[in-house]
């Protein structure tokens, strides 16, 4: 048997975000979300659900925090609601949305369990989005703004921070696709969107390091190898632009204070890039999240975009395929972490979701035997440690997600949790992939050859 071990102090852990989980939607002087405003729009989301009640997590993150330490795990990411701090998207924080996260924090700190919070987990302010949203330039500082209010009141007790959950997925889903909030479908609002995130990226990065010195600032990016569909040249080149619009074009302006070259006739106008804003999107992040499920196949093709290329899907067409439609590629997470280690000179990385979804439920006996995410997840984590031993500076790993919870447009359709939750009643439970995860956590290693289905 050969095990693998991952180095001291490696930190185990799991996601989630706030609309996923928290329901609460309209307590304790909360605001509407785009999501709640999106979720409640007839025909958005799968099954019309919404994320008014999710996981209920609001008034049972004390559960959600006994799941993590029945798994062992050393840290939790999980997302501040932007609309329960501020309702209106400005103005004087909410102290009763402030306070919900000082208990989720405090009960975390008591169990040993690092707090990890993503700052912009998508719910953004309606208010804000009626002016304008992320397109309107105003909206950088909104953030920056928010962003002080809270590492002002909680900075004291968490010390590492993400301000933008995969920023490439919520700009170009939200304001190019229309399949997730706010549901636009604007060319121009989109480059615009984009631009203005990076603004705020190094904004919200520069305005929390001036109100407390000591923090550590990232983002988790949504990322994927762009593989040429074929060996033919066009199809790399197309390959090599997808990486730098869905890859890349939120880390590089951080941290090279550039747009990476992937348009075919240069960076498109609607951007709106101004005279010192290449100076302002800079942010040299201290750690670099990685959101990672699978590759990406890429053909050379003309698009409105203007990037040349088309993405077939989520992922190739080899491997066995998740619930949810995404091909199972455990390379995808060791090329893409030596791609990042290769082209940025080794940074700090720390991996911030990876996952699957697999509808397996409670057989008869109550057990919830759900051994293909077992199988995922060992062989995500053999191609971490291989990536590591290359010379990935890999800190720690989140798995996508710690419970069952709403899944965006799918709804409650697709469950990614390694605990089950039963819907009807809130109630959690692990599955034997989180029962199995916790004994890797404990043991800091796993058996990379095991067969998943027994625990
Ligand atoms: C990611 C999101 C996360 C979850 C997973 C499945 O894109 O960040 O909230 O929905 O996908």
């Amino acid at each position: 048997m050969t095990r693998i071990a991952f180095p001291q102090g490696f930190r185990w852990g799991a996601a989630t975000a706030s609309y996923q989980i928290e329901g609460g939607a309209r307590e304790d002087g909360k605001g509407e979300s785009i999501w709640d405003r999106f979720a409640h729009t007839p025909g958005k989301i799968a099954g019309g659900e919404s994320g008014d009640r999710a996981c209920d997590s609001y008034h049972r993150y004390r559960e959600d925090v006994a799941l993590l330490r029945a798994m062992n795990l050393g840290s939790y990411r999980f997302s501040i609601a932007w609309p329960r701090i501020q309702p209106e998207g400005r103005g004087a924080a909410n102290g009763a949305g402030l306070d919900y996260y000082r208990r989720l924090i405090d009960a975390l700190l008591a169990a040993g369990i690092r707090p990890f919070p993503t700052l912009y987990h998508w719910d953004l302010p309606q208010a804000l989005e009626e002016r304008g949203g992320w397109p309107e330039r105003d909206t950088a500082s909104r953030f920056a703004d928010y962003a002080v209010l809270v590492v002002r009141a909680l900075g004291d007790r968490v010390s590492e921070w993400m301000l933008l959950n995969e920023p490439a997925v919520f700009t170009q889903f939200g304001y190019g696709l229309g399949i997730h909030a706010p549901g636009r479908r604007d060319r121009t609002a989109l480059l615009r969107a984009t631009h203005v995130v990076n603004l705020a990226q190094g904004e919200a990065f520069r305005a929390i390091k001036a109100e407390r010195t000591g923090l550590r600032v990232g983002t988790a990016f949504s990322m994927a190898p762009t593989e040429p569909e074929s060996g033919k040249s066009a199809d790399a080149a197309a390959a090599e632009r997808m990486h730098g619009w869905l890859n890349d074009w939120f880390l590089r302006p951080a941290l090279r204070g550039l747009y990476p070259e992937c348009f075919e006739d240069g960076l498109p106008a609607e951007l709106d890039v101004r005279e010192g804003d290449m100076e302002r999107v800079r942010a040299p992040l201290d750690f670099i999240g990685v959101n990672l499920y699978s590759r990406m196949l890429v053909r050379a093709e003309r698009d409105a975009l203007g990037l040349g290329g088309r993405q077939l899907g989520m992922g190739g067409f080899e491997g066995p395929r998740t619930d949810f439609d995404w091909e199972v590629w455990p390379d995808a997470l060791h090329d893409m972490l030596m791609r990042v280690t290769r082209d940025y000179e080794r940074p700090v990385i720390e991996v911030t979701e990876n996952g699957c979804s697999y509808a397996d439920g409670p057989g008869p006996d109550g057990v919830i035997r759900d051994g293909r995410r077992i199988d995922f997840f060992r062989g995500y984590l053999a191609a971490l440690h291989r990536a590591i031993q290359a010379g990935a500076d890999v800190r720690g790993y989140h798995a996508w997600t710690l419970l069952d919870n709403f899944e965006w447009a799918a709804g409650f359709g697709q469950r990614f949790g390694l605990a089950w939750t039963d819907f009807a009643t809130c109630d959690r439970r692990l599955k034997q992939s989180g029962e199995w995860y916790g004994r890797v956590a404990a043991e800091n290693g796993l058996d990379p050859e095991a067969e998943g289905t027994e625990v």
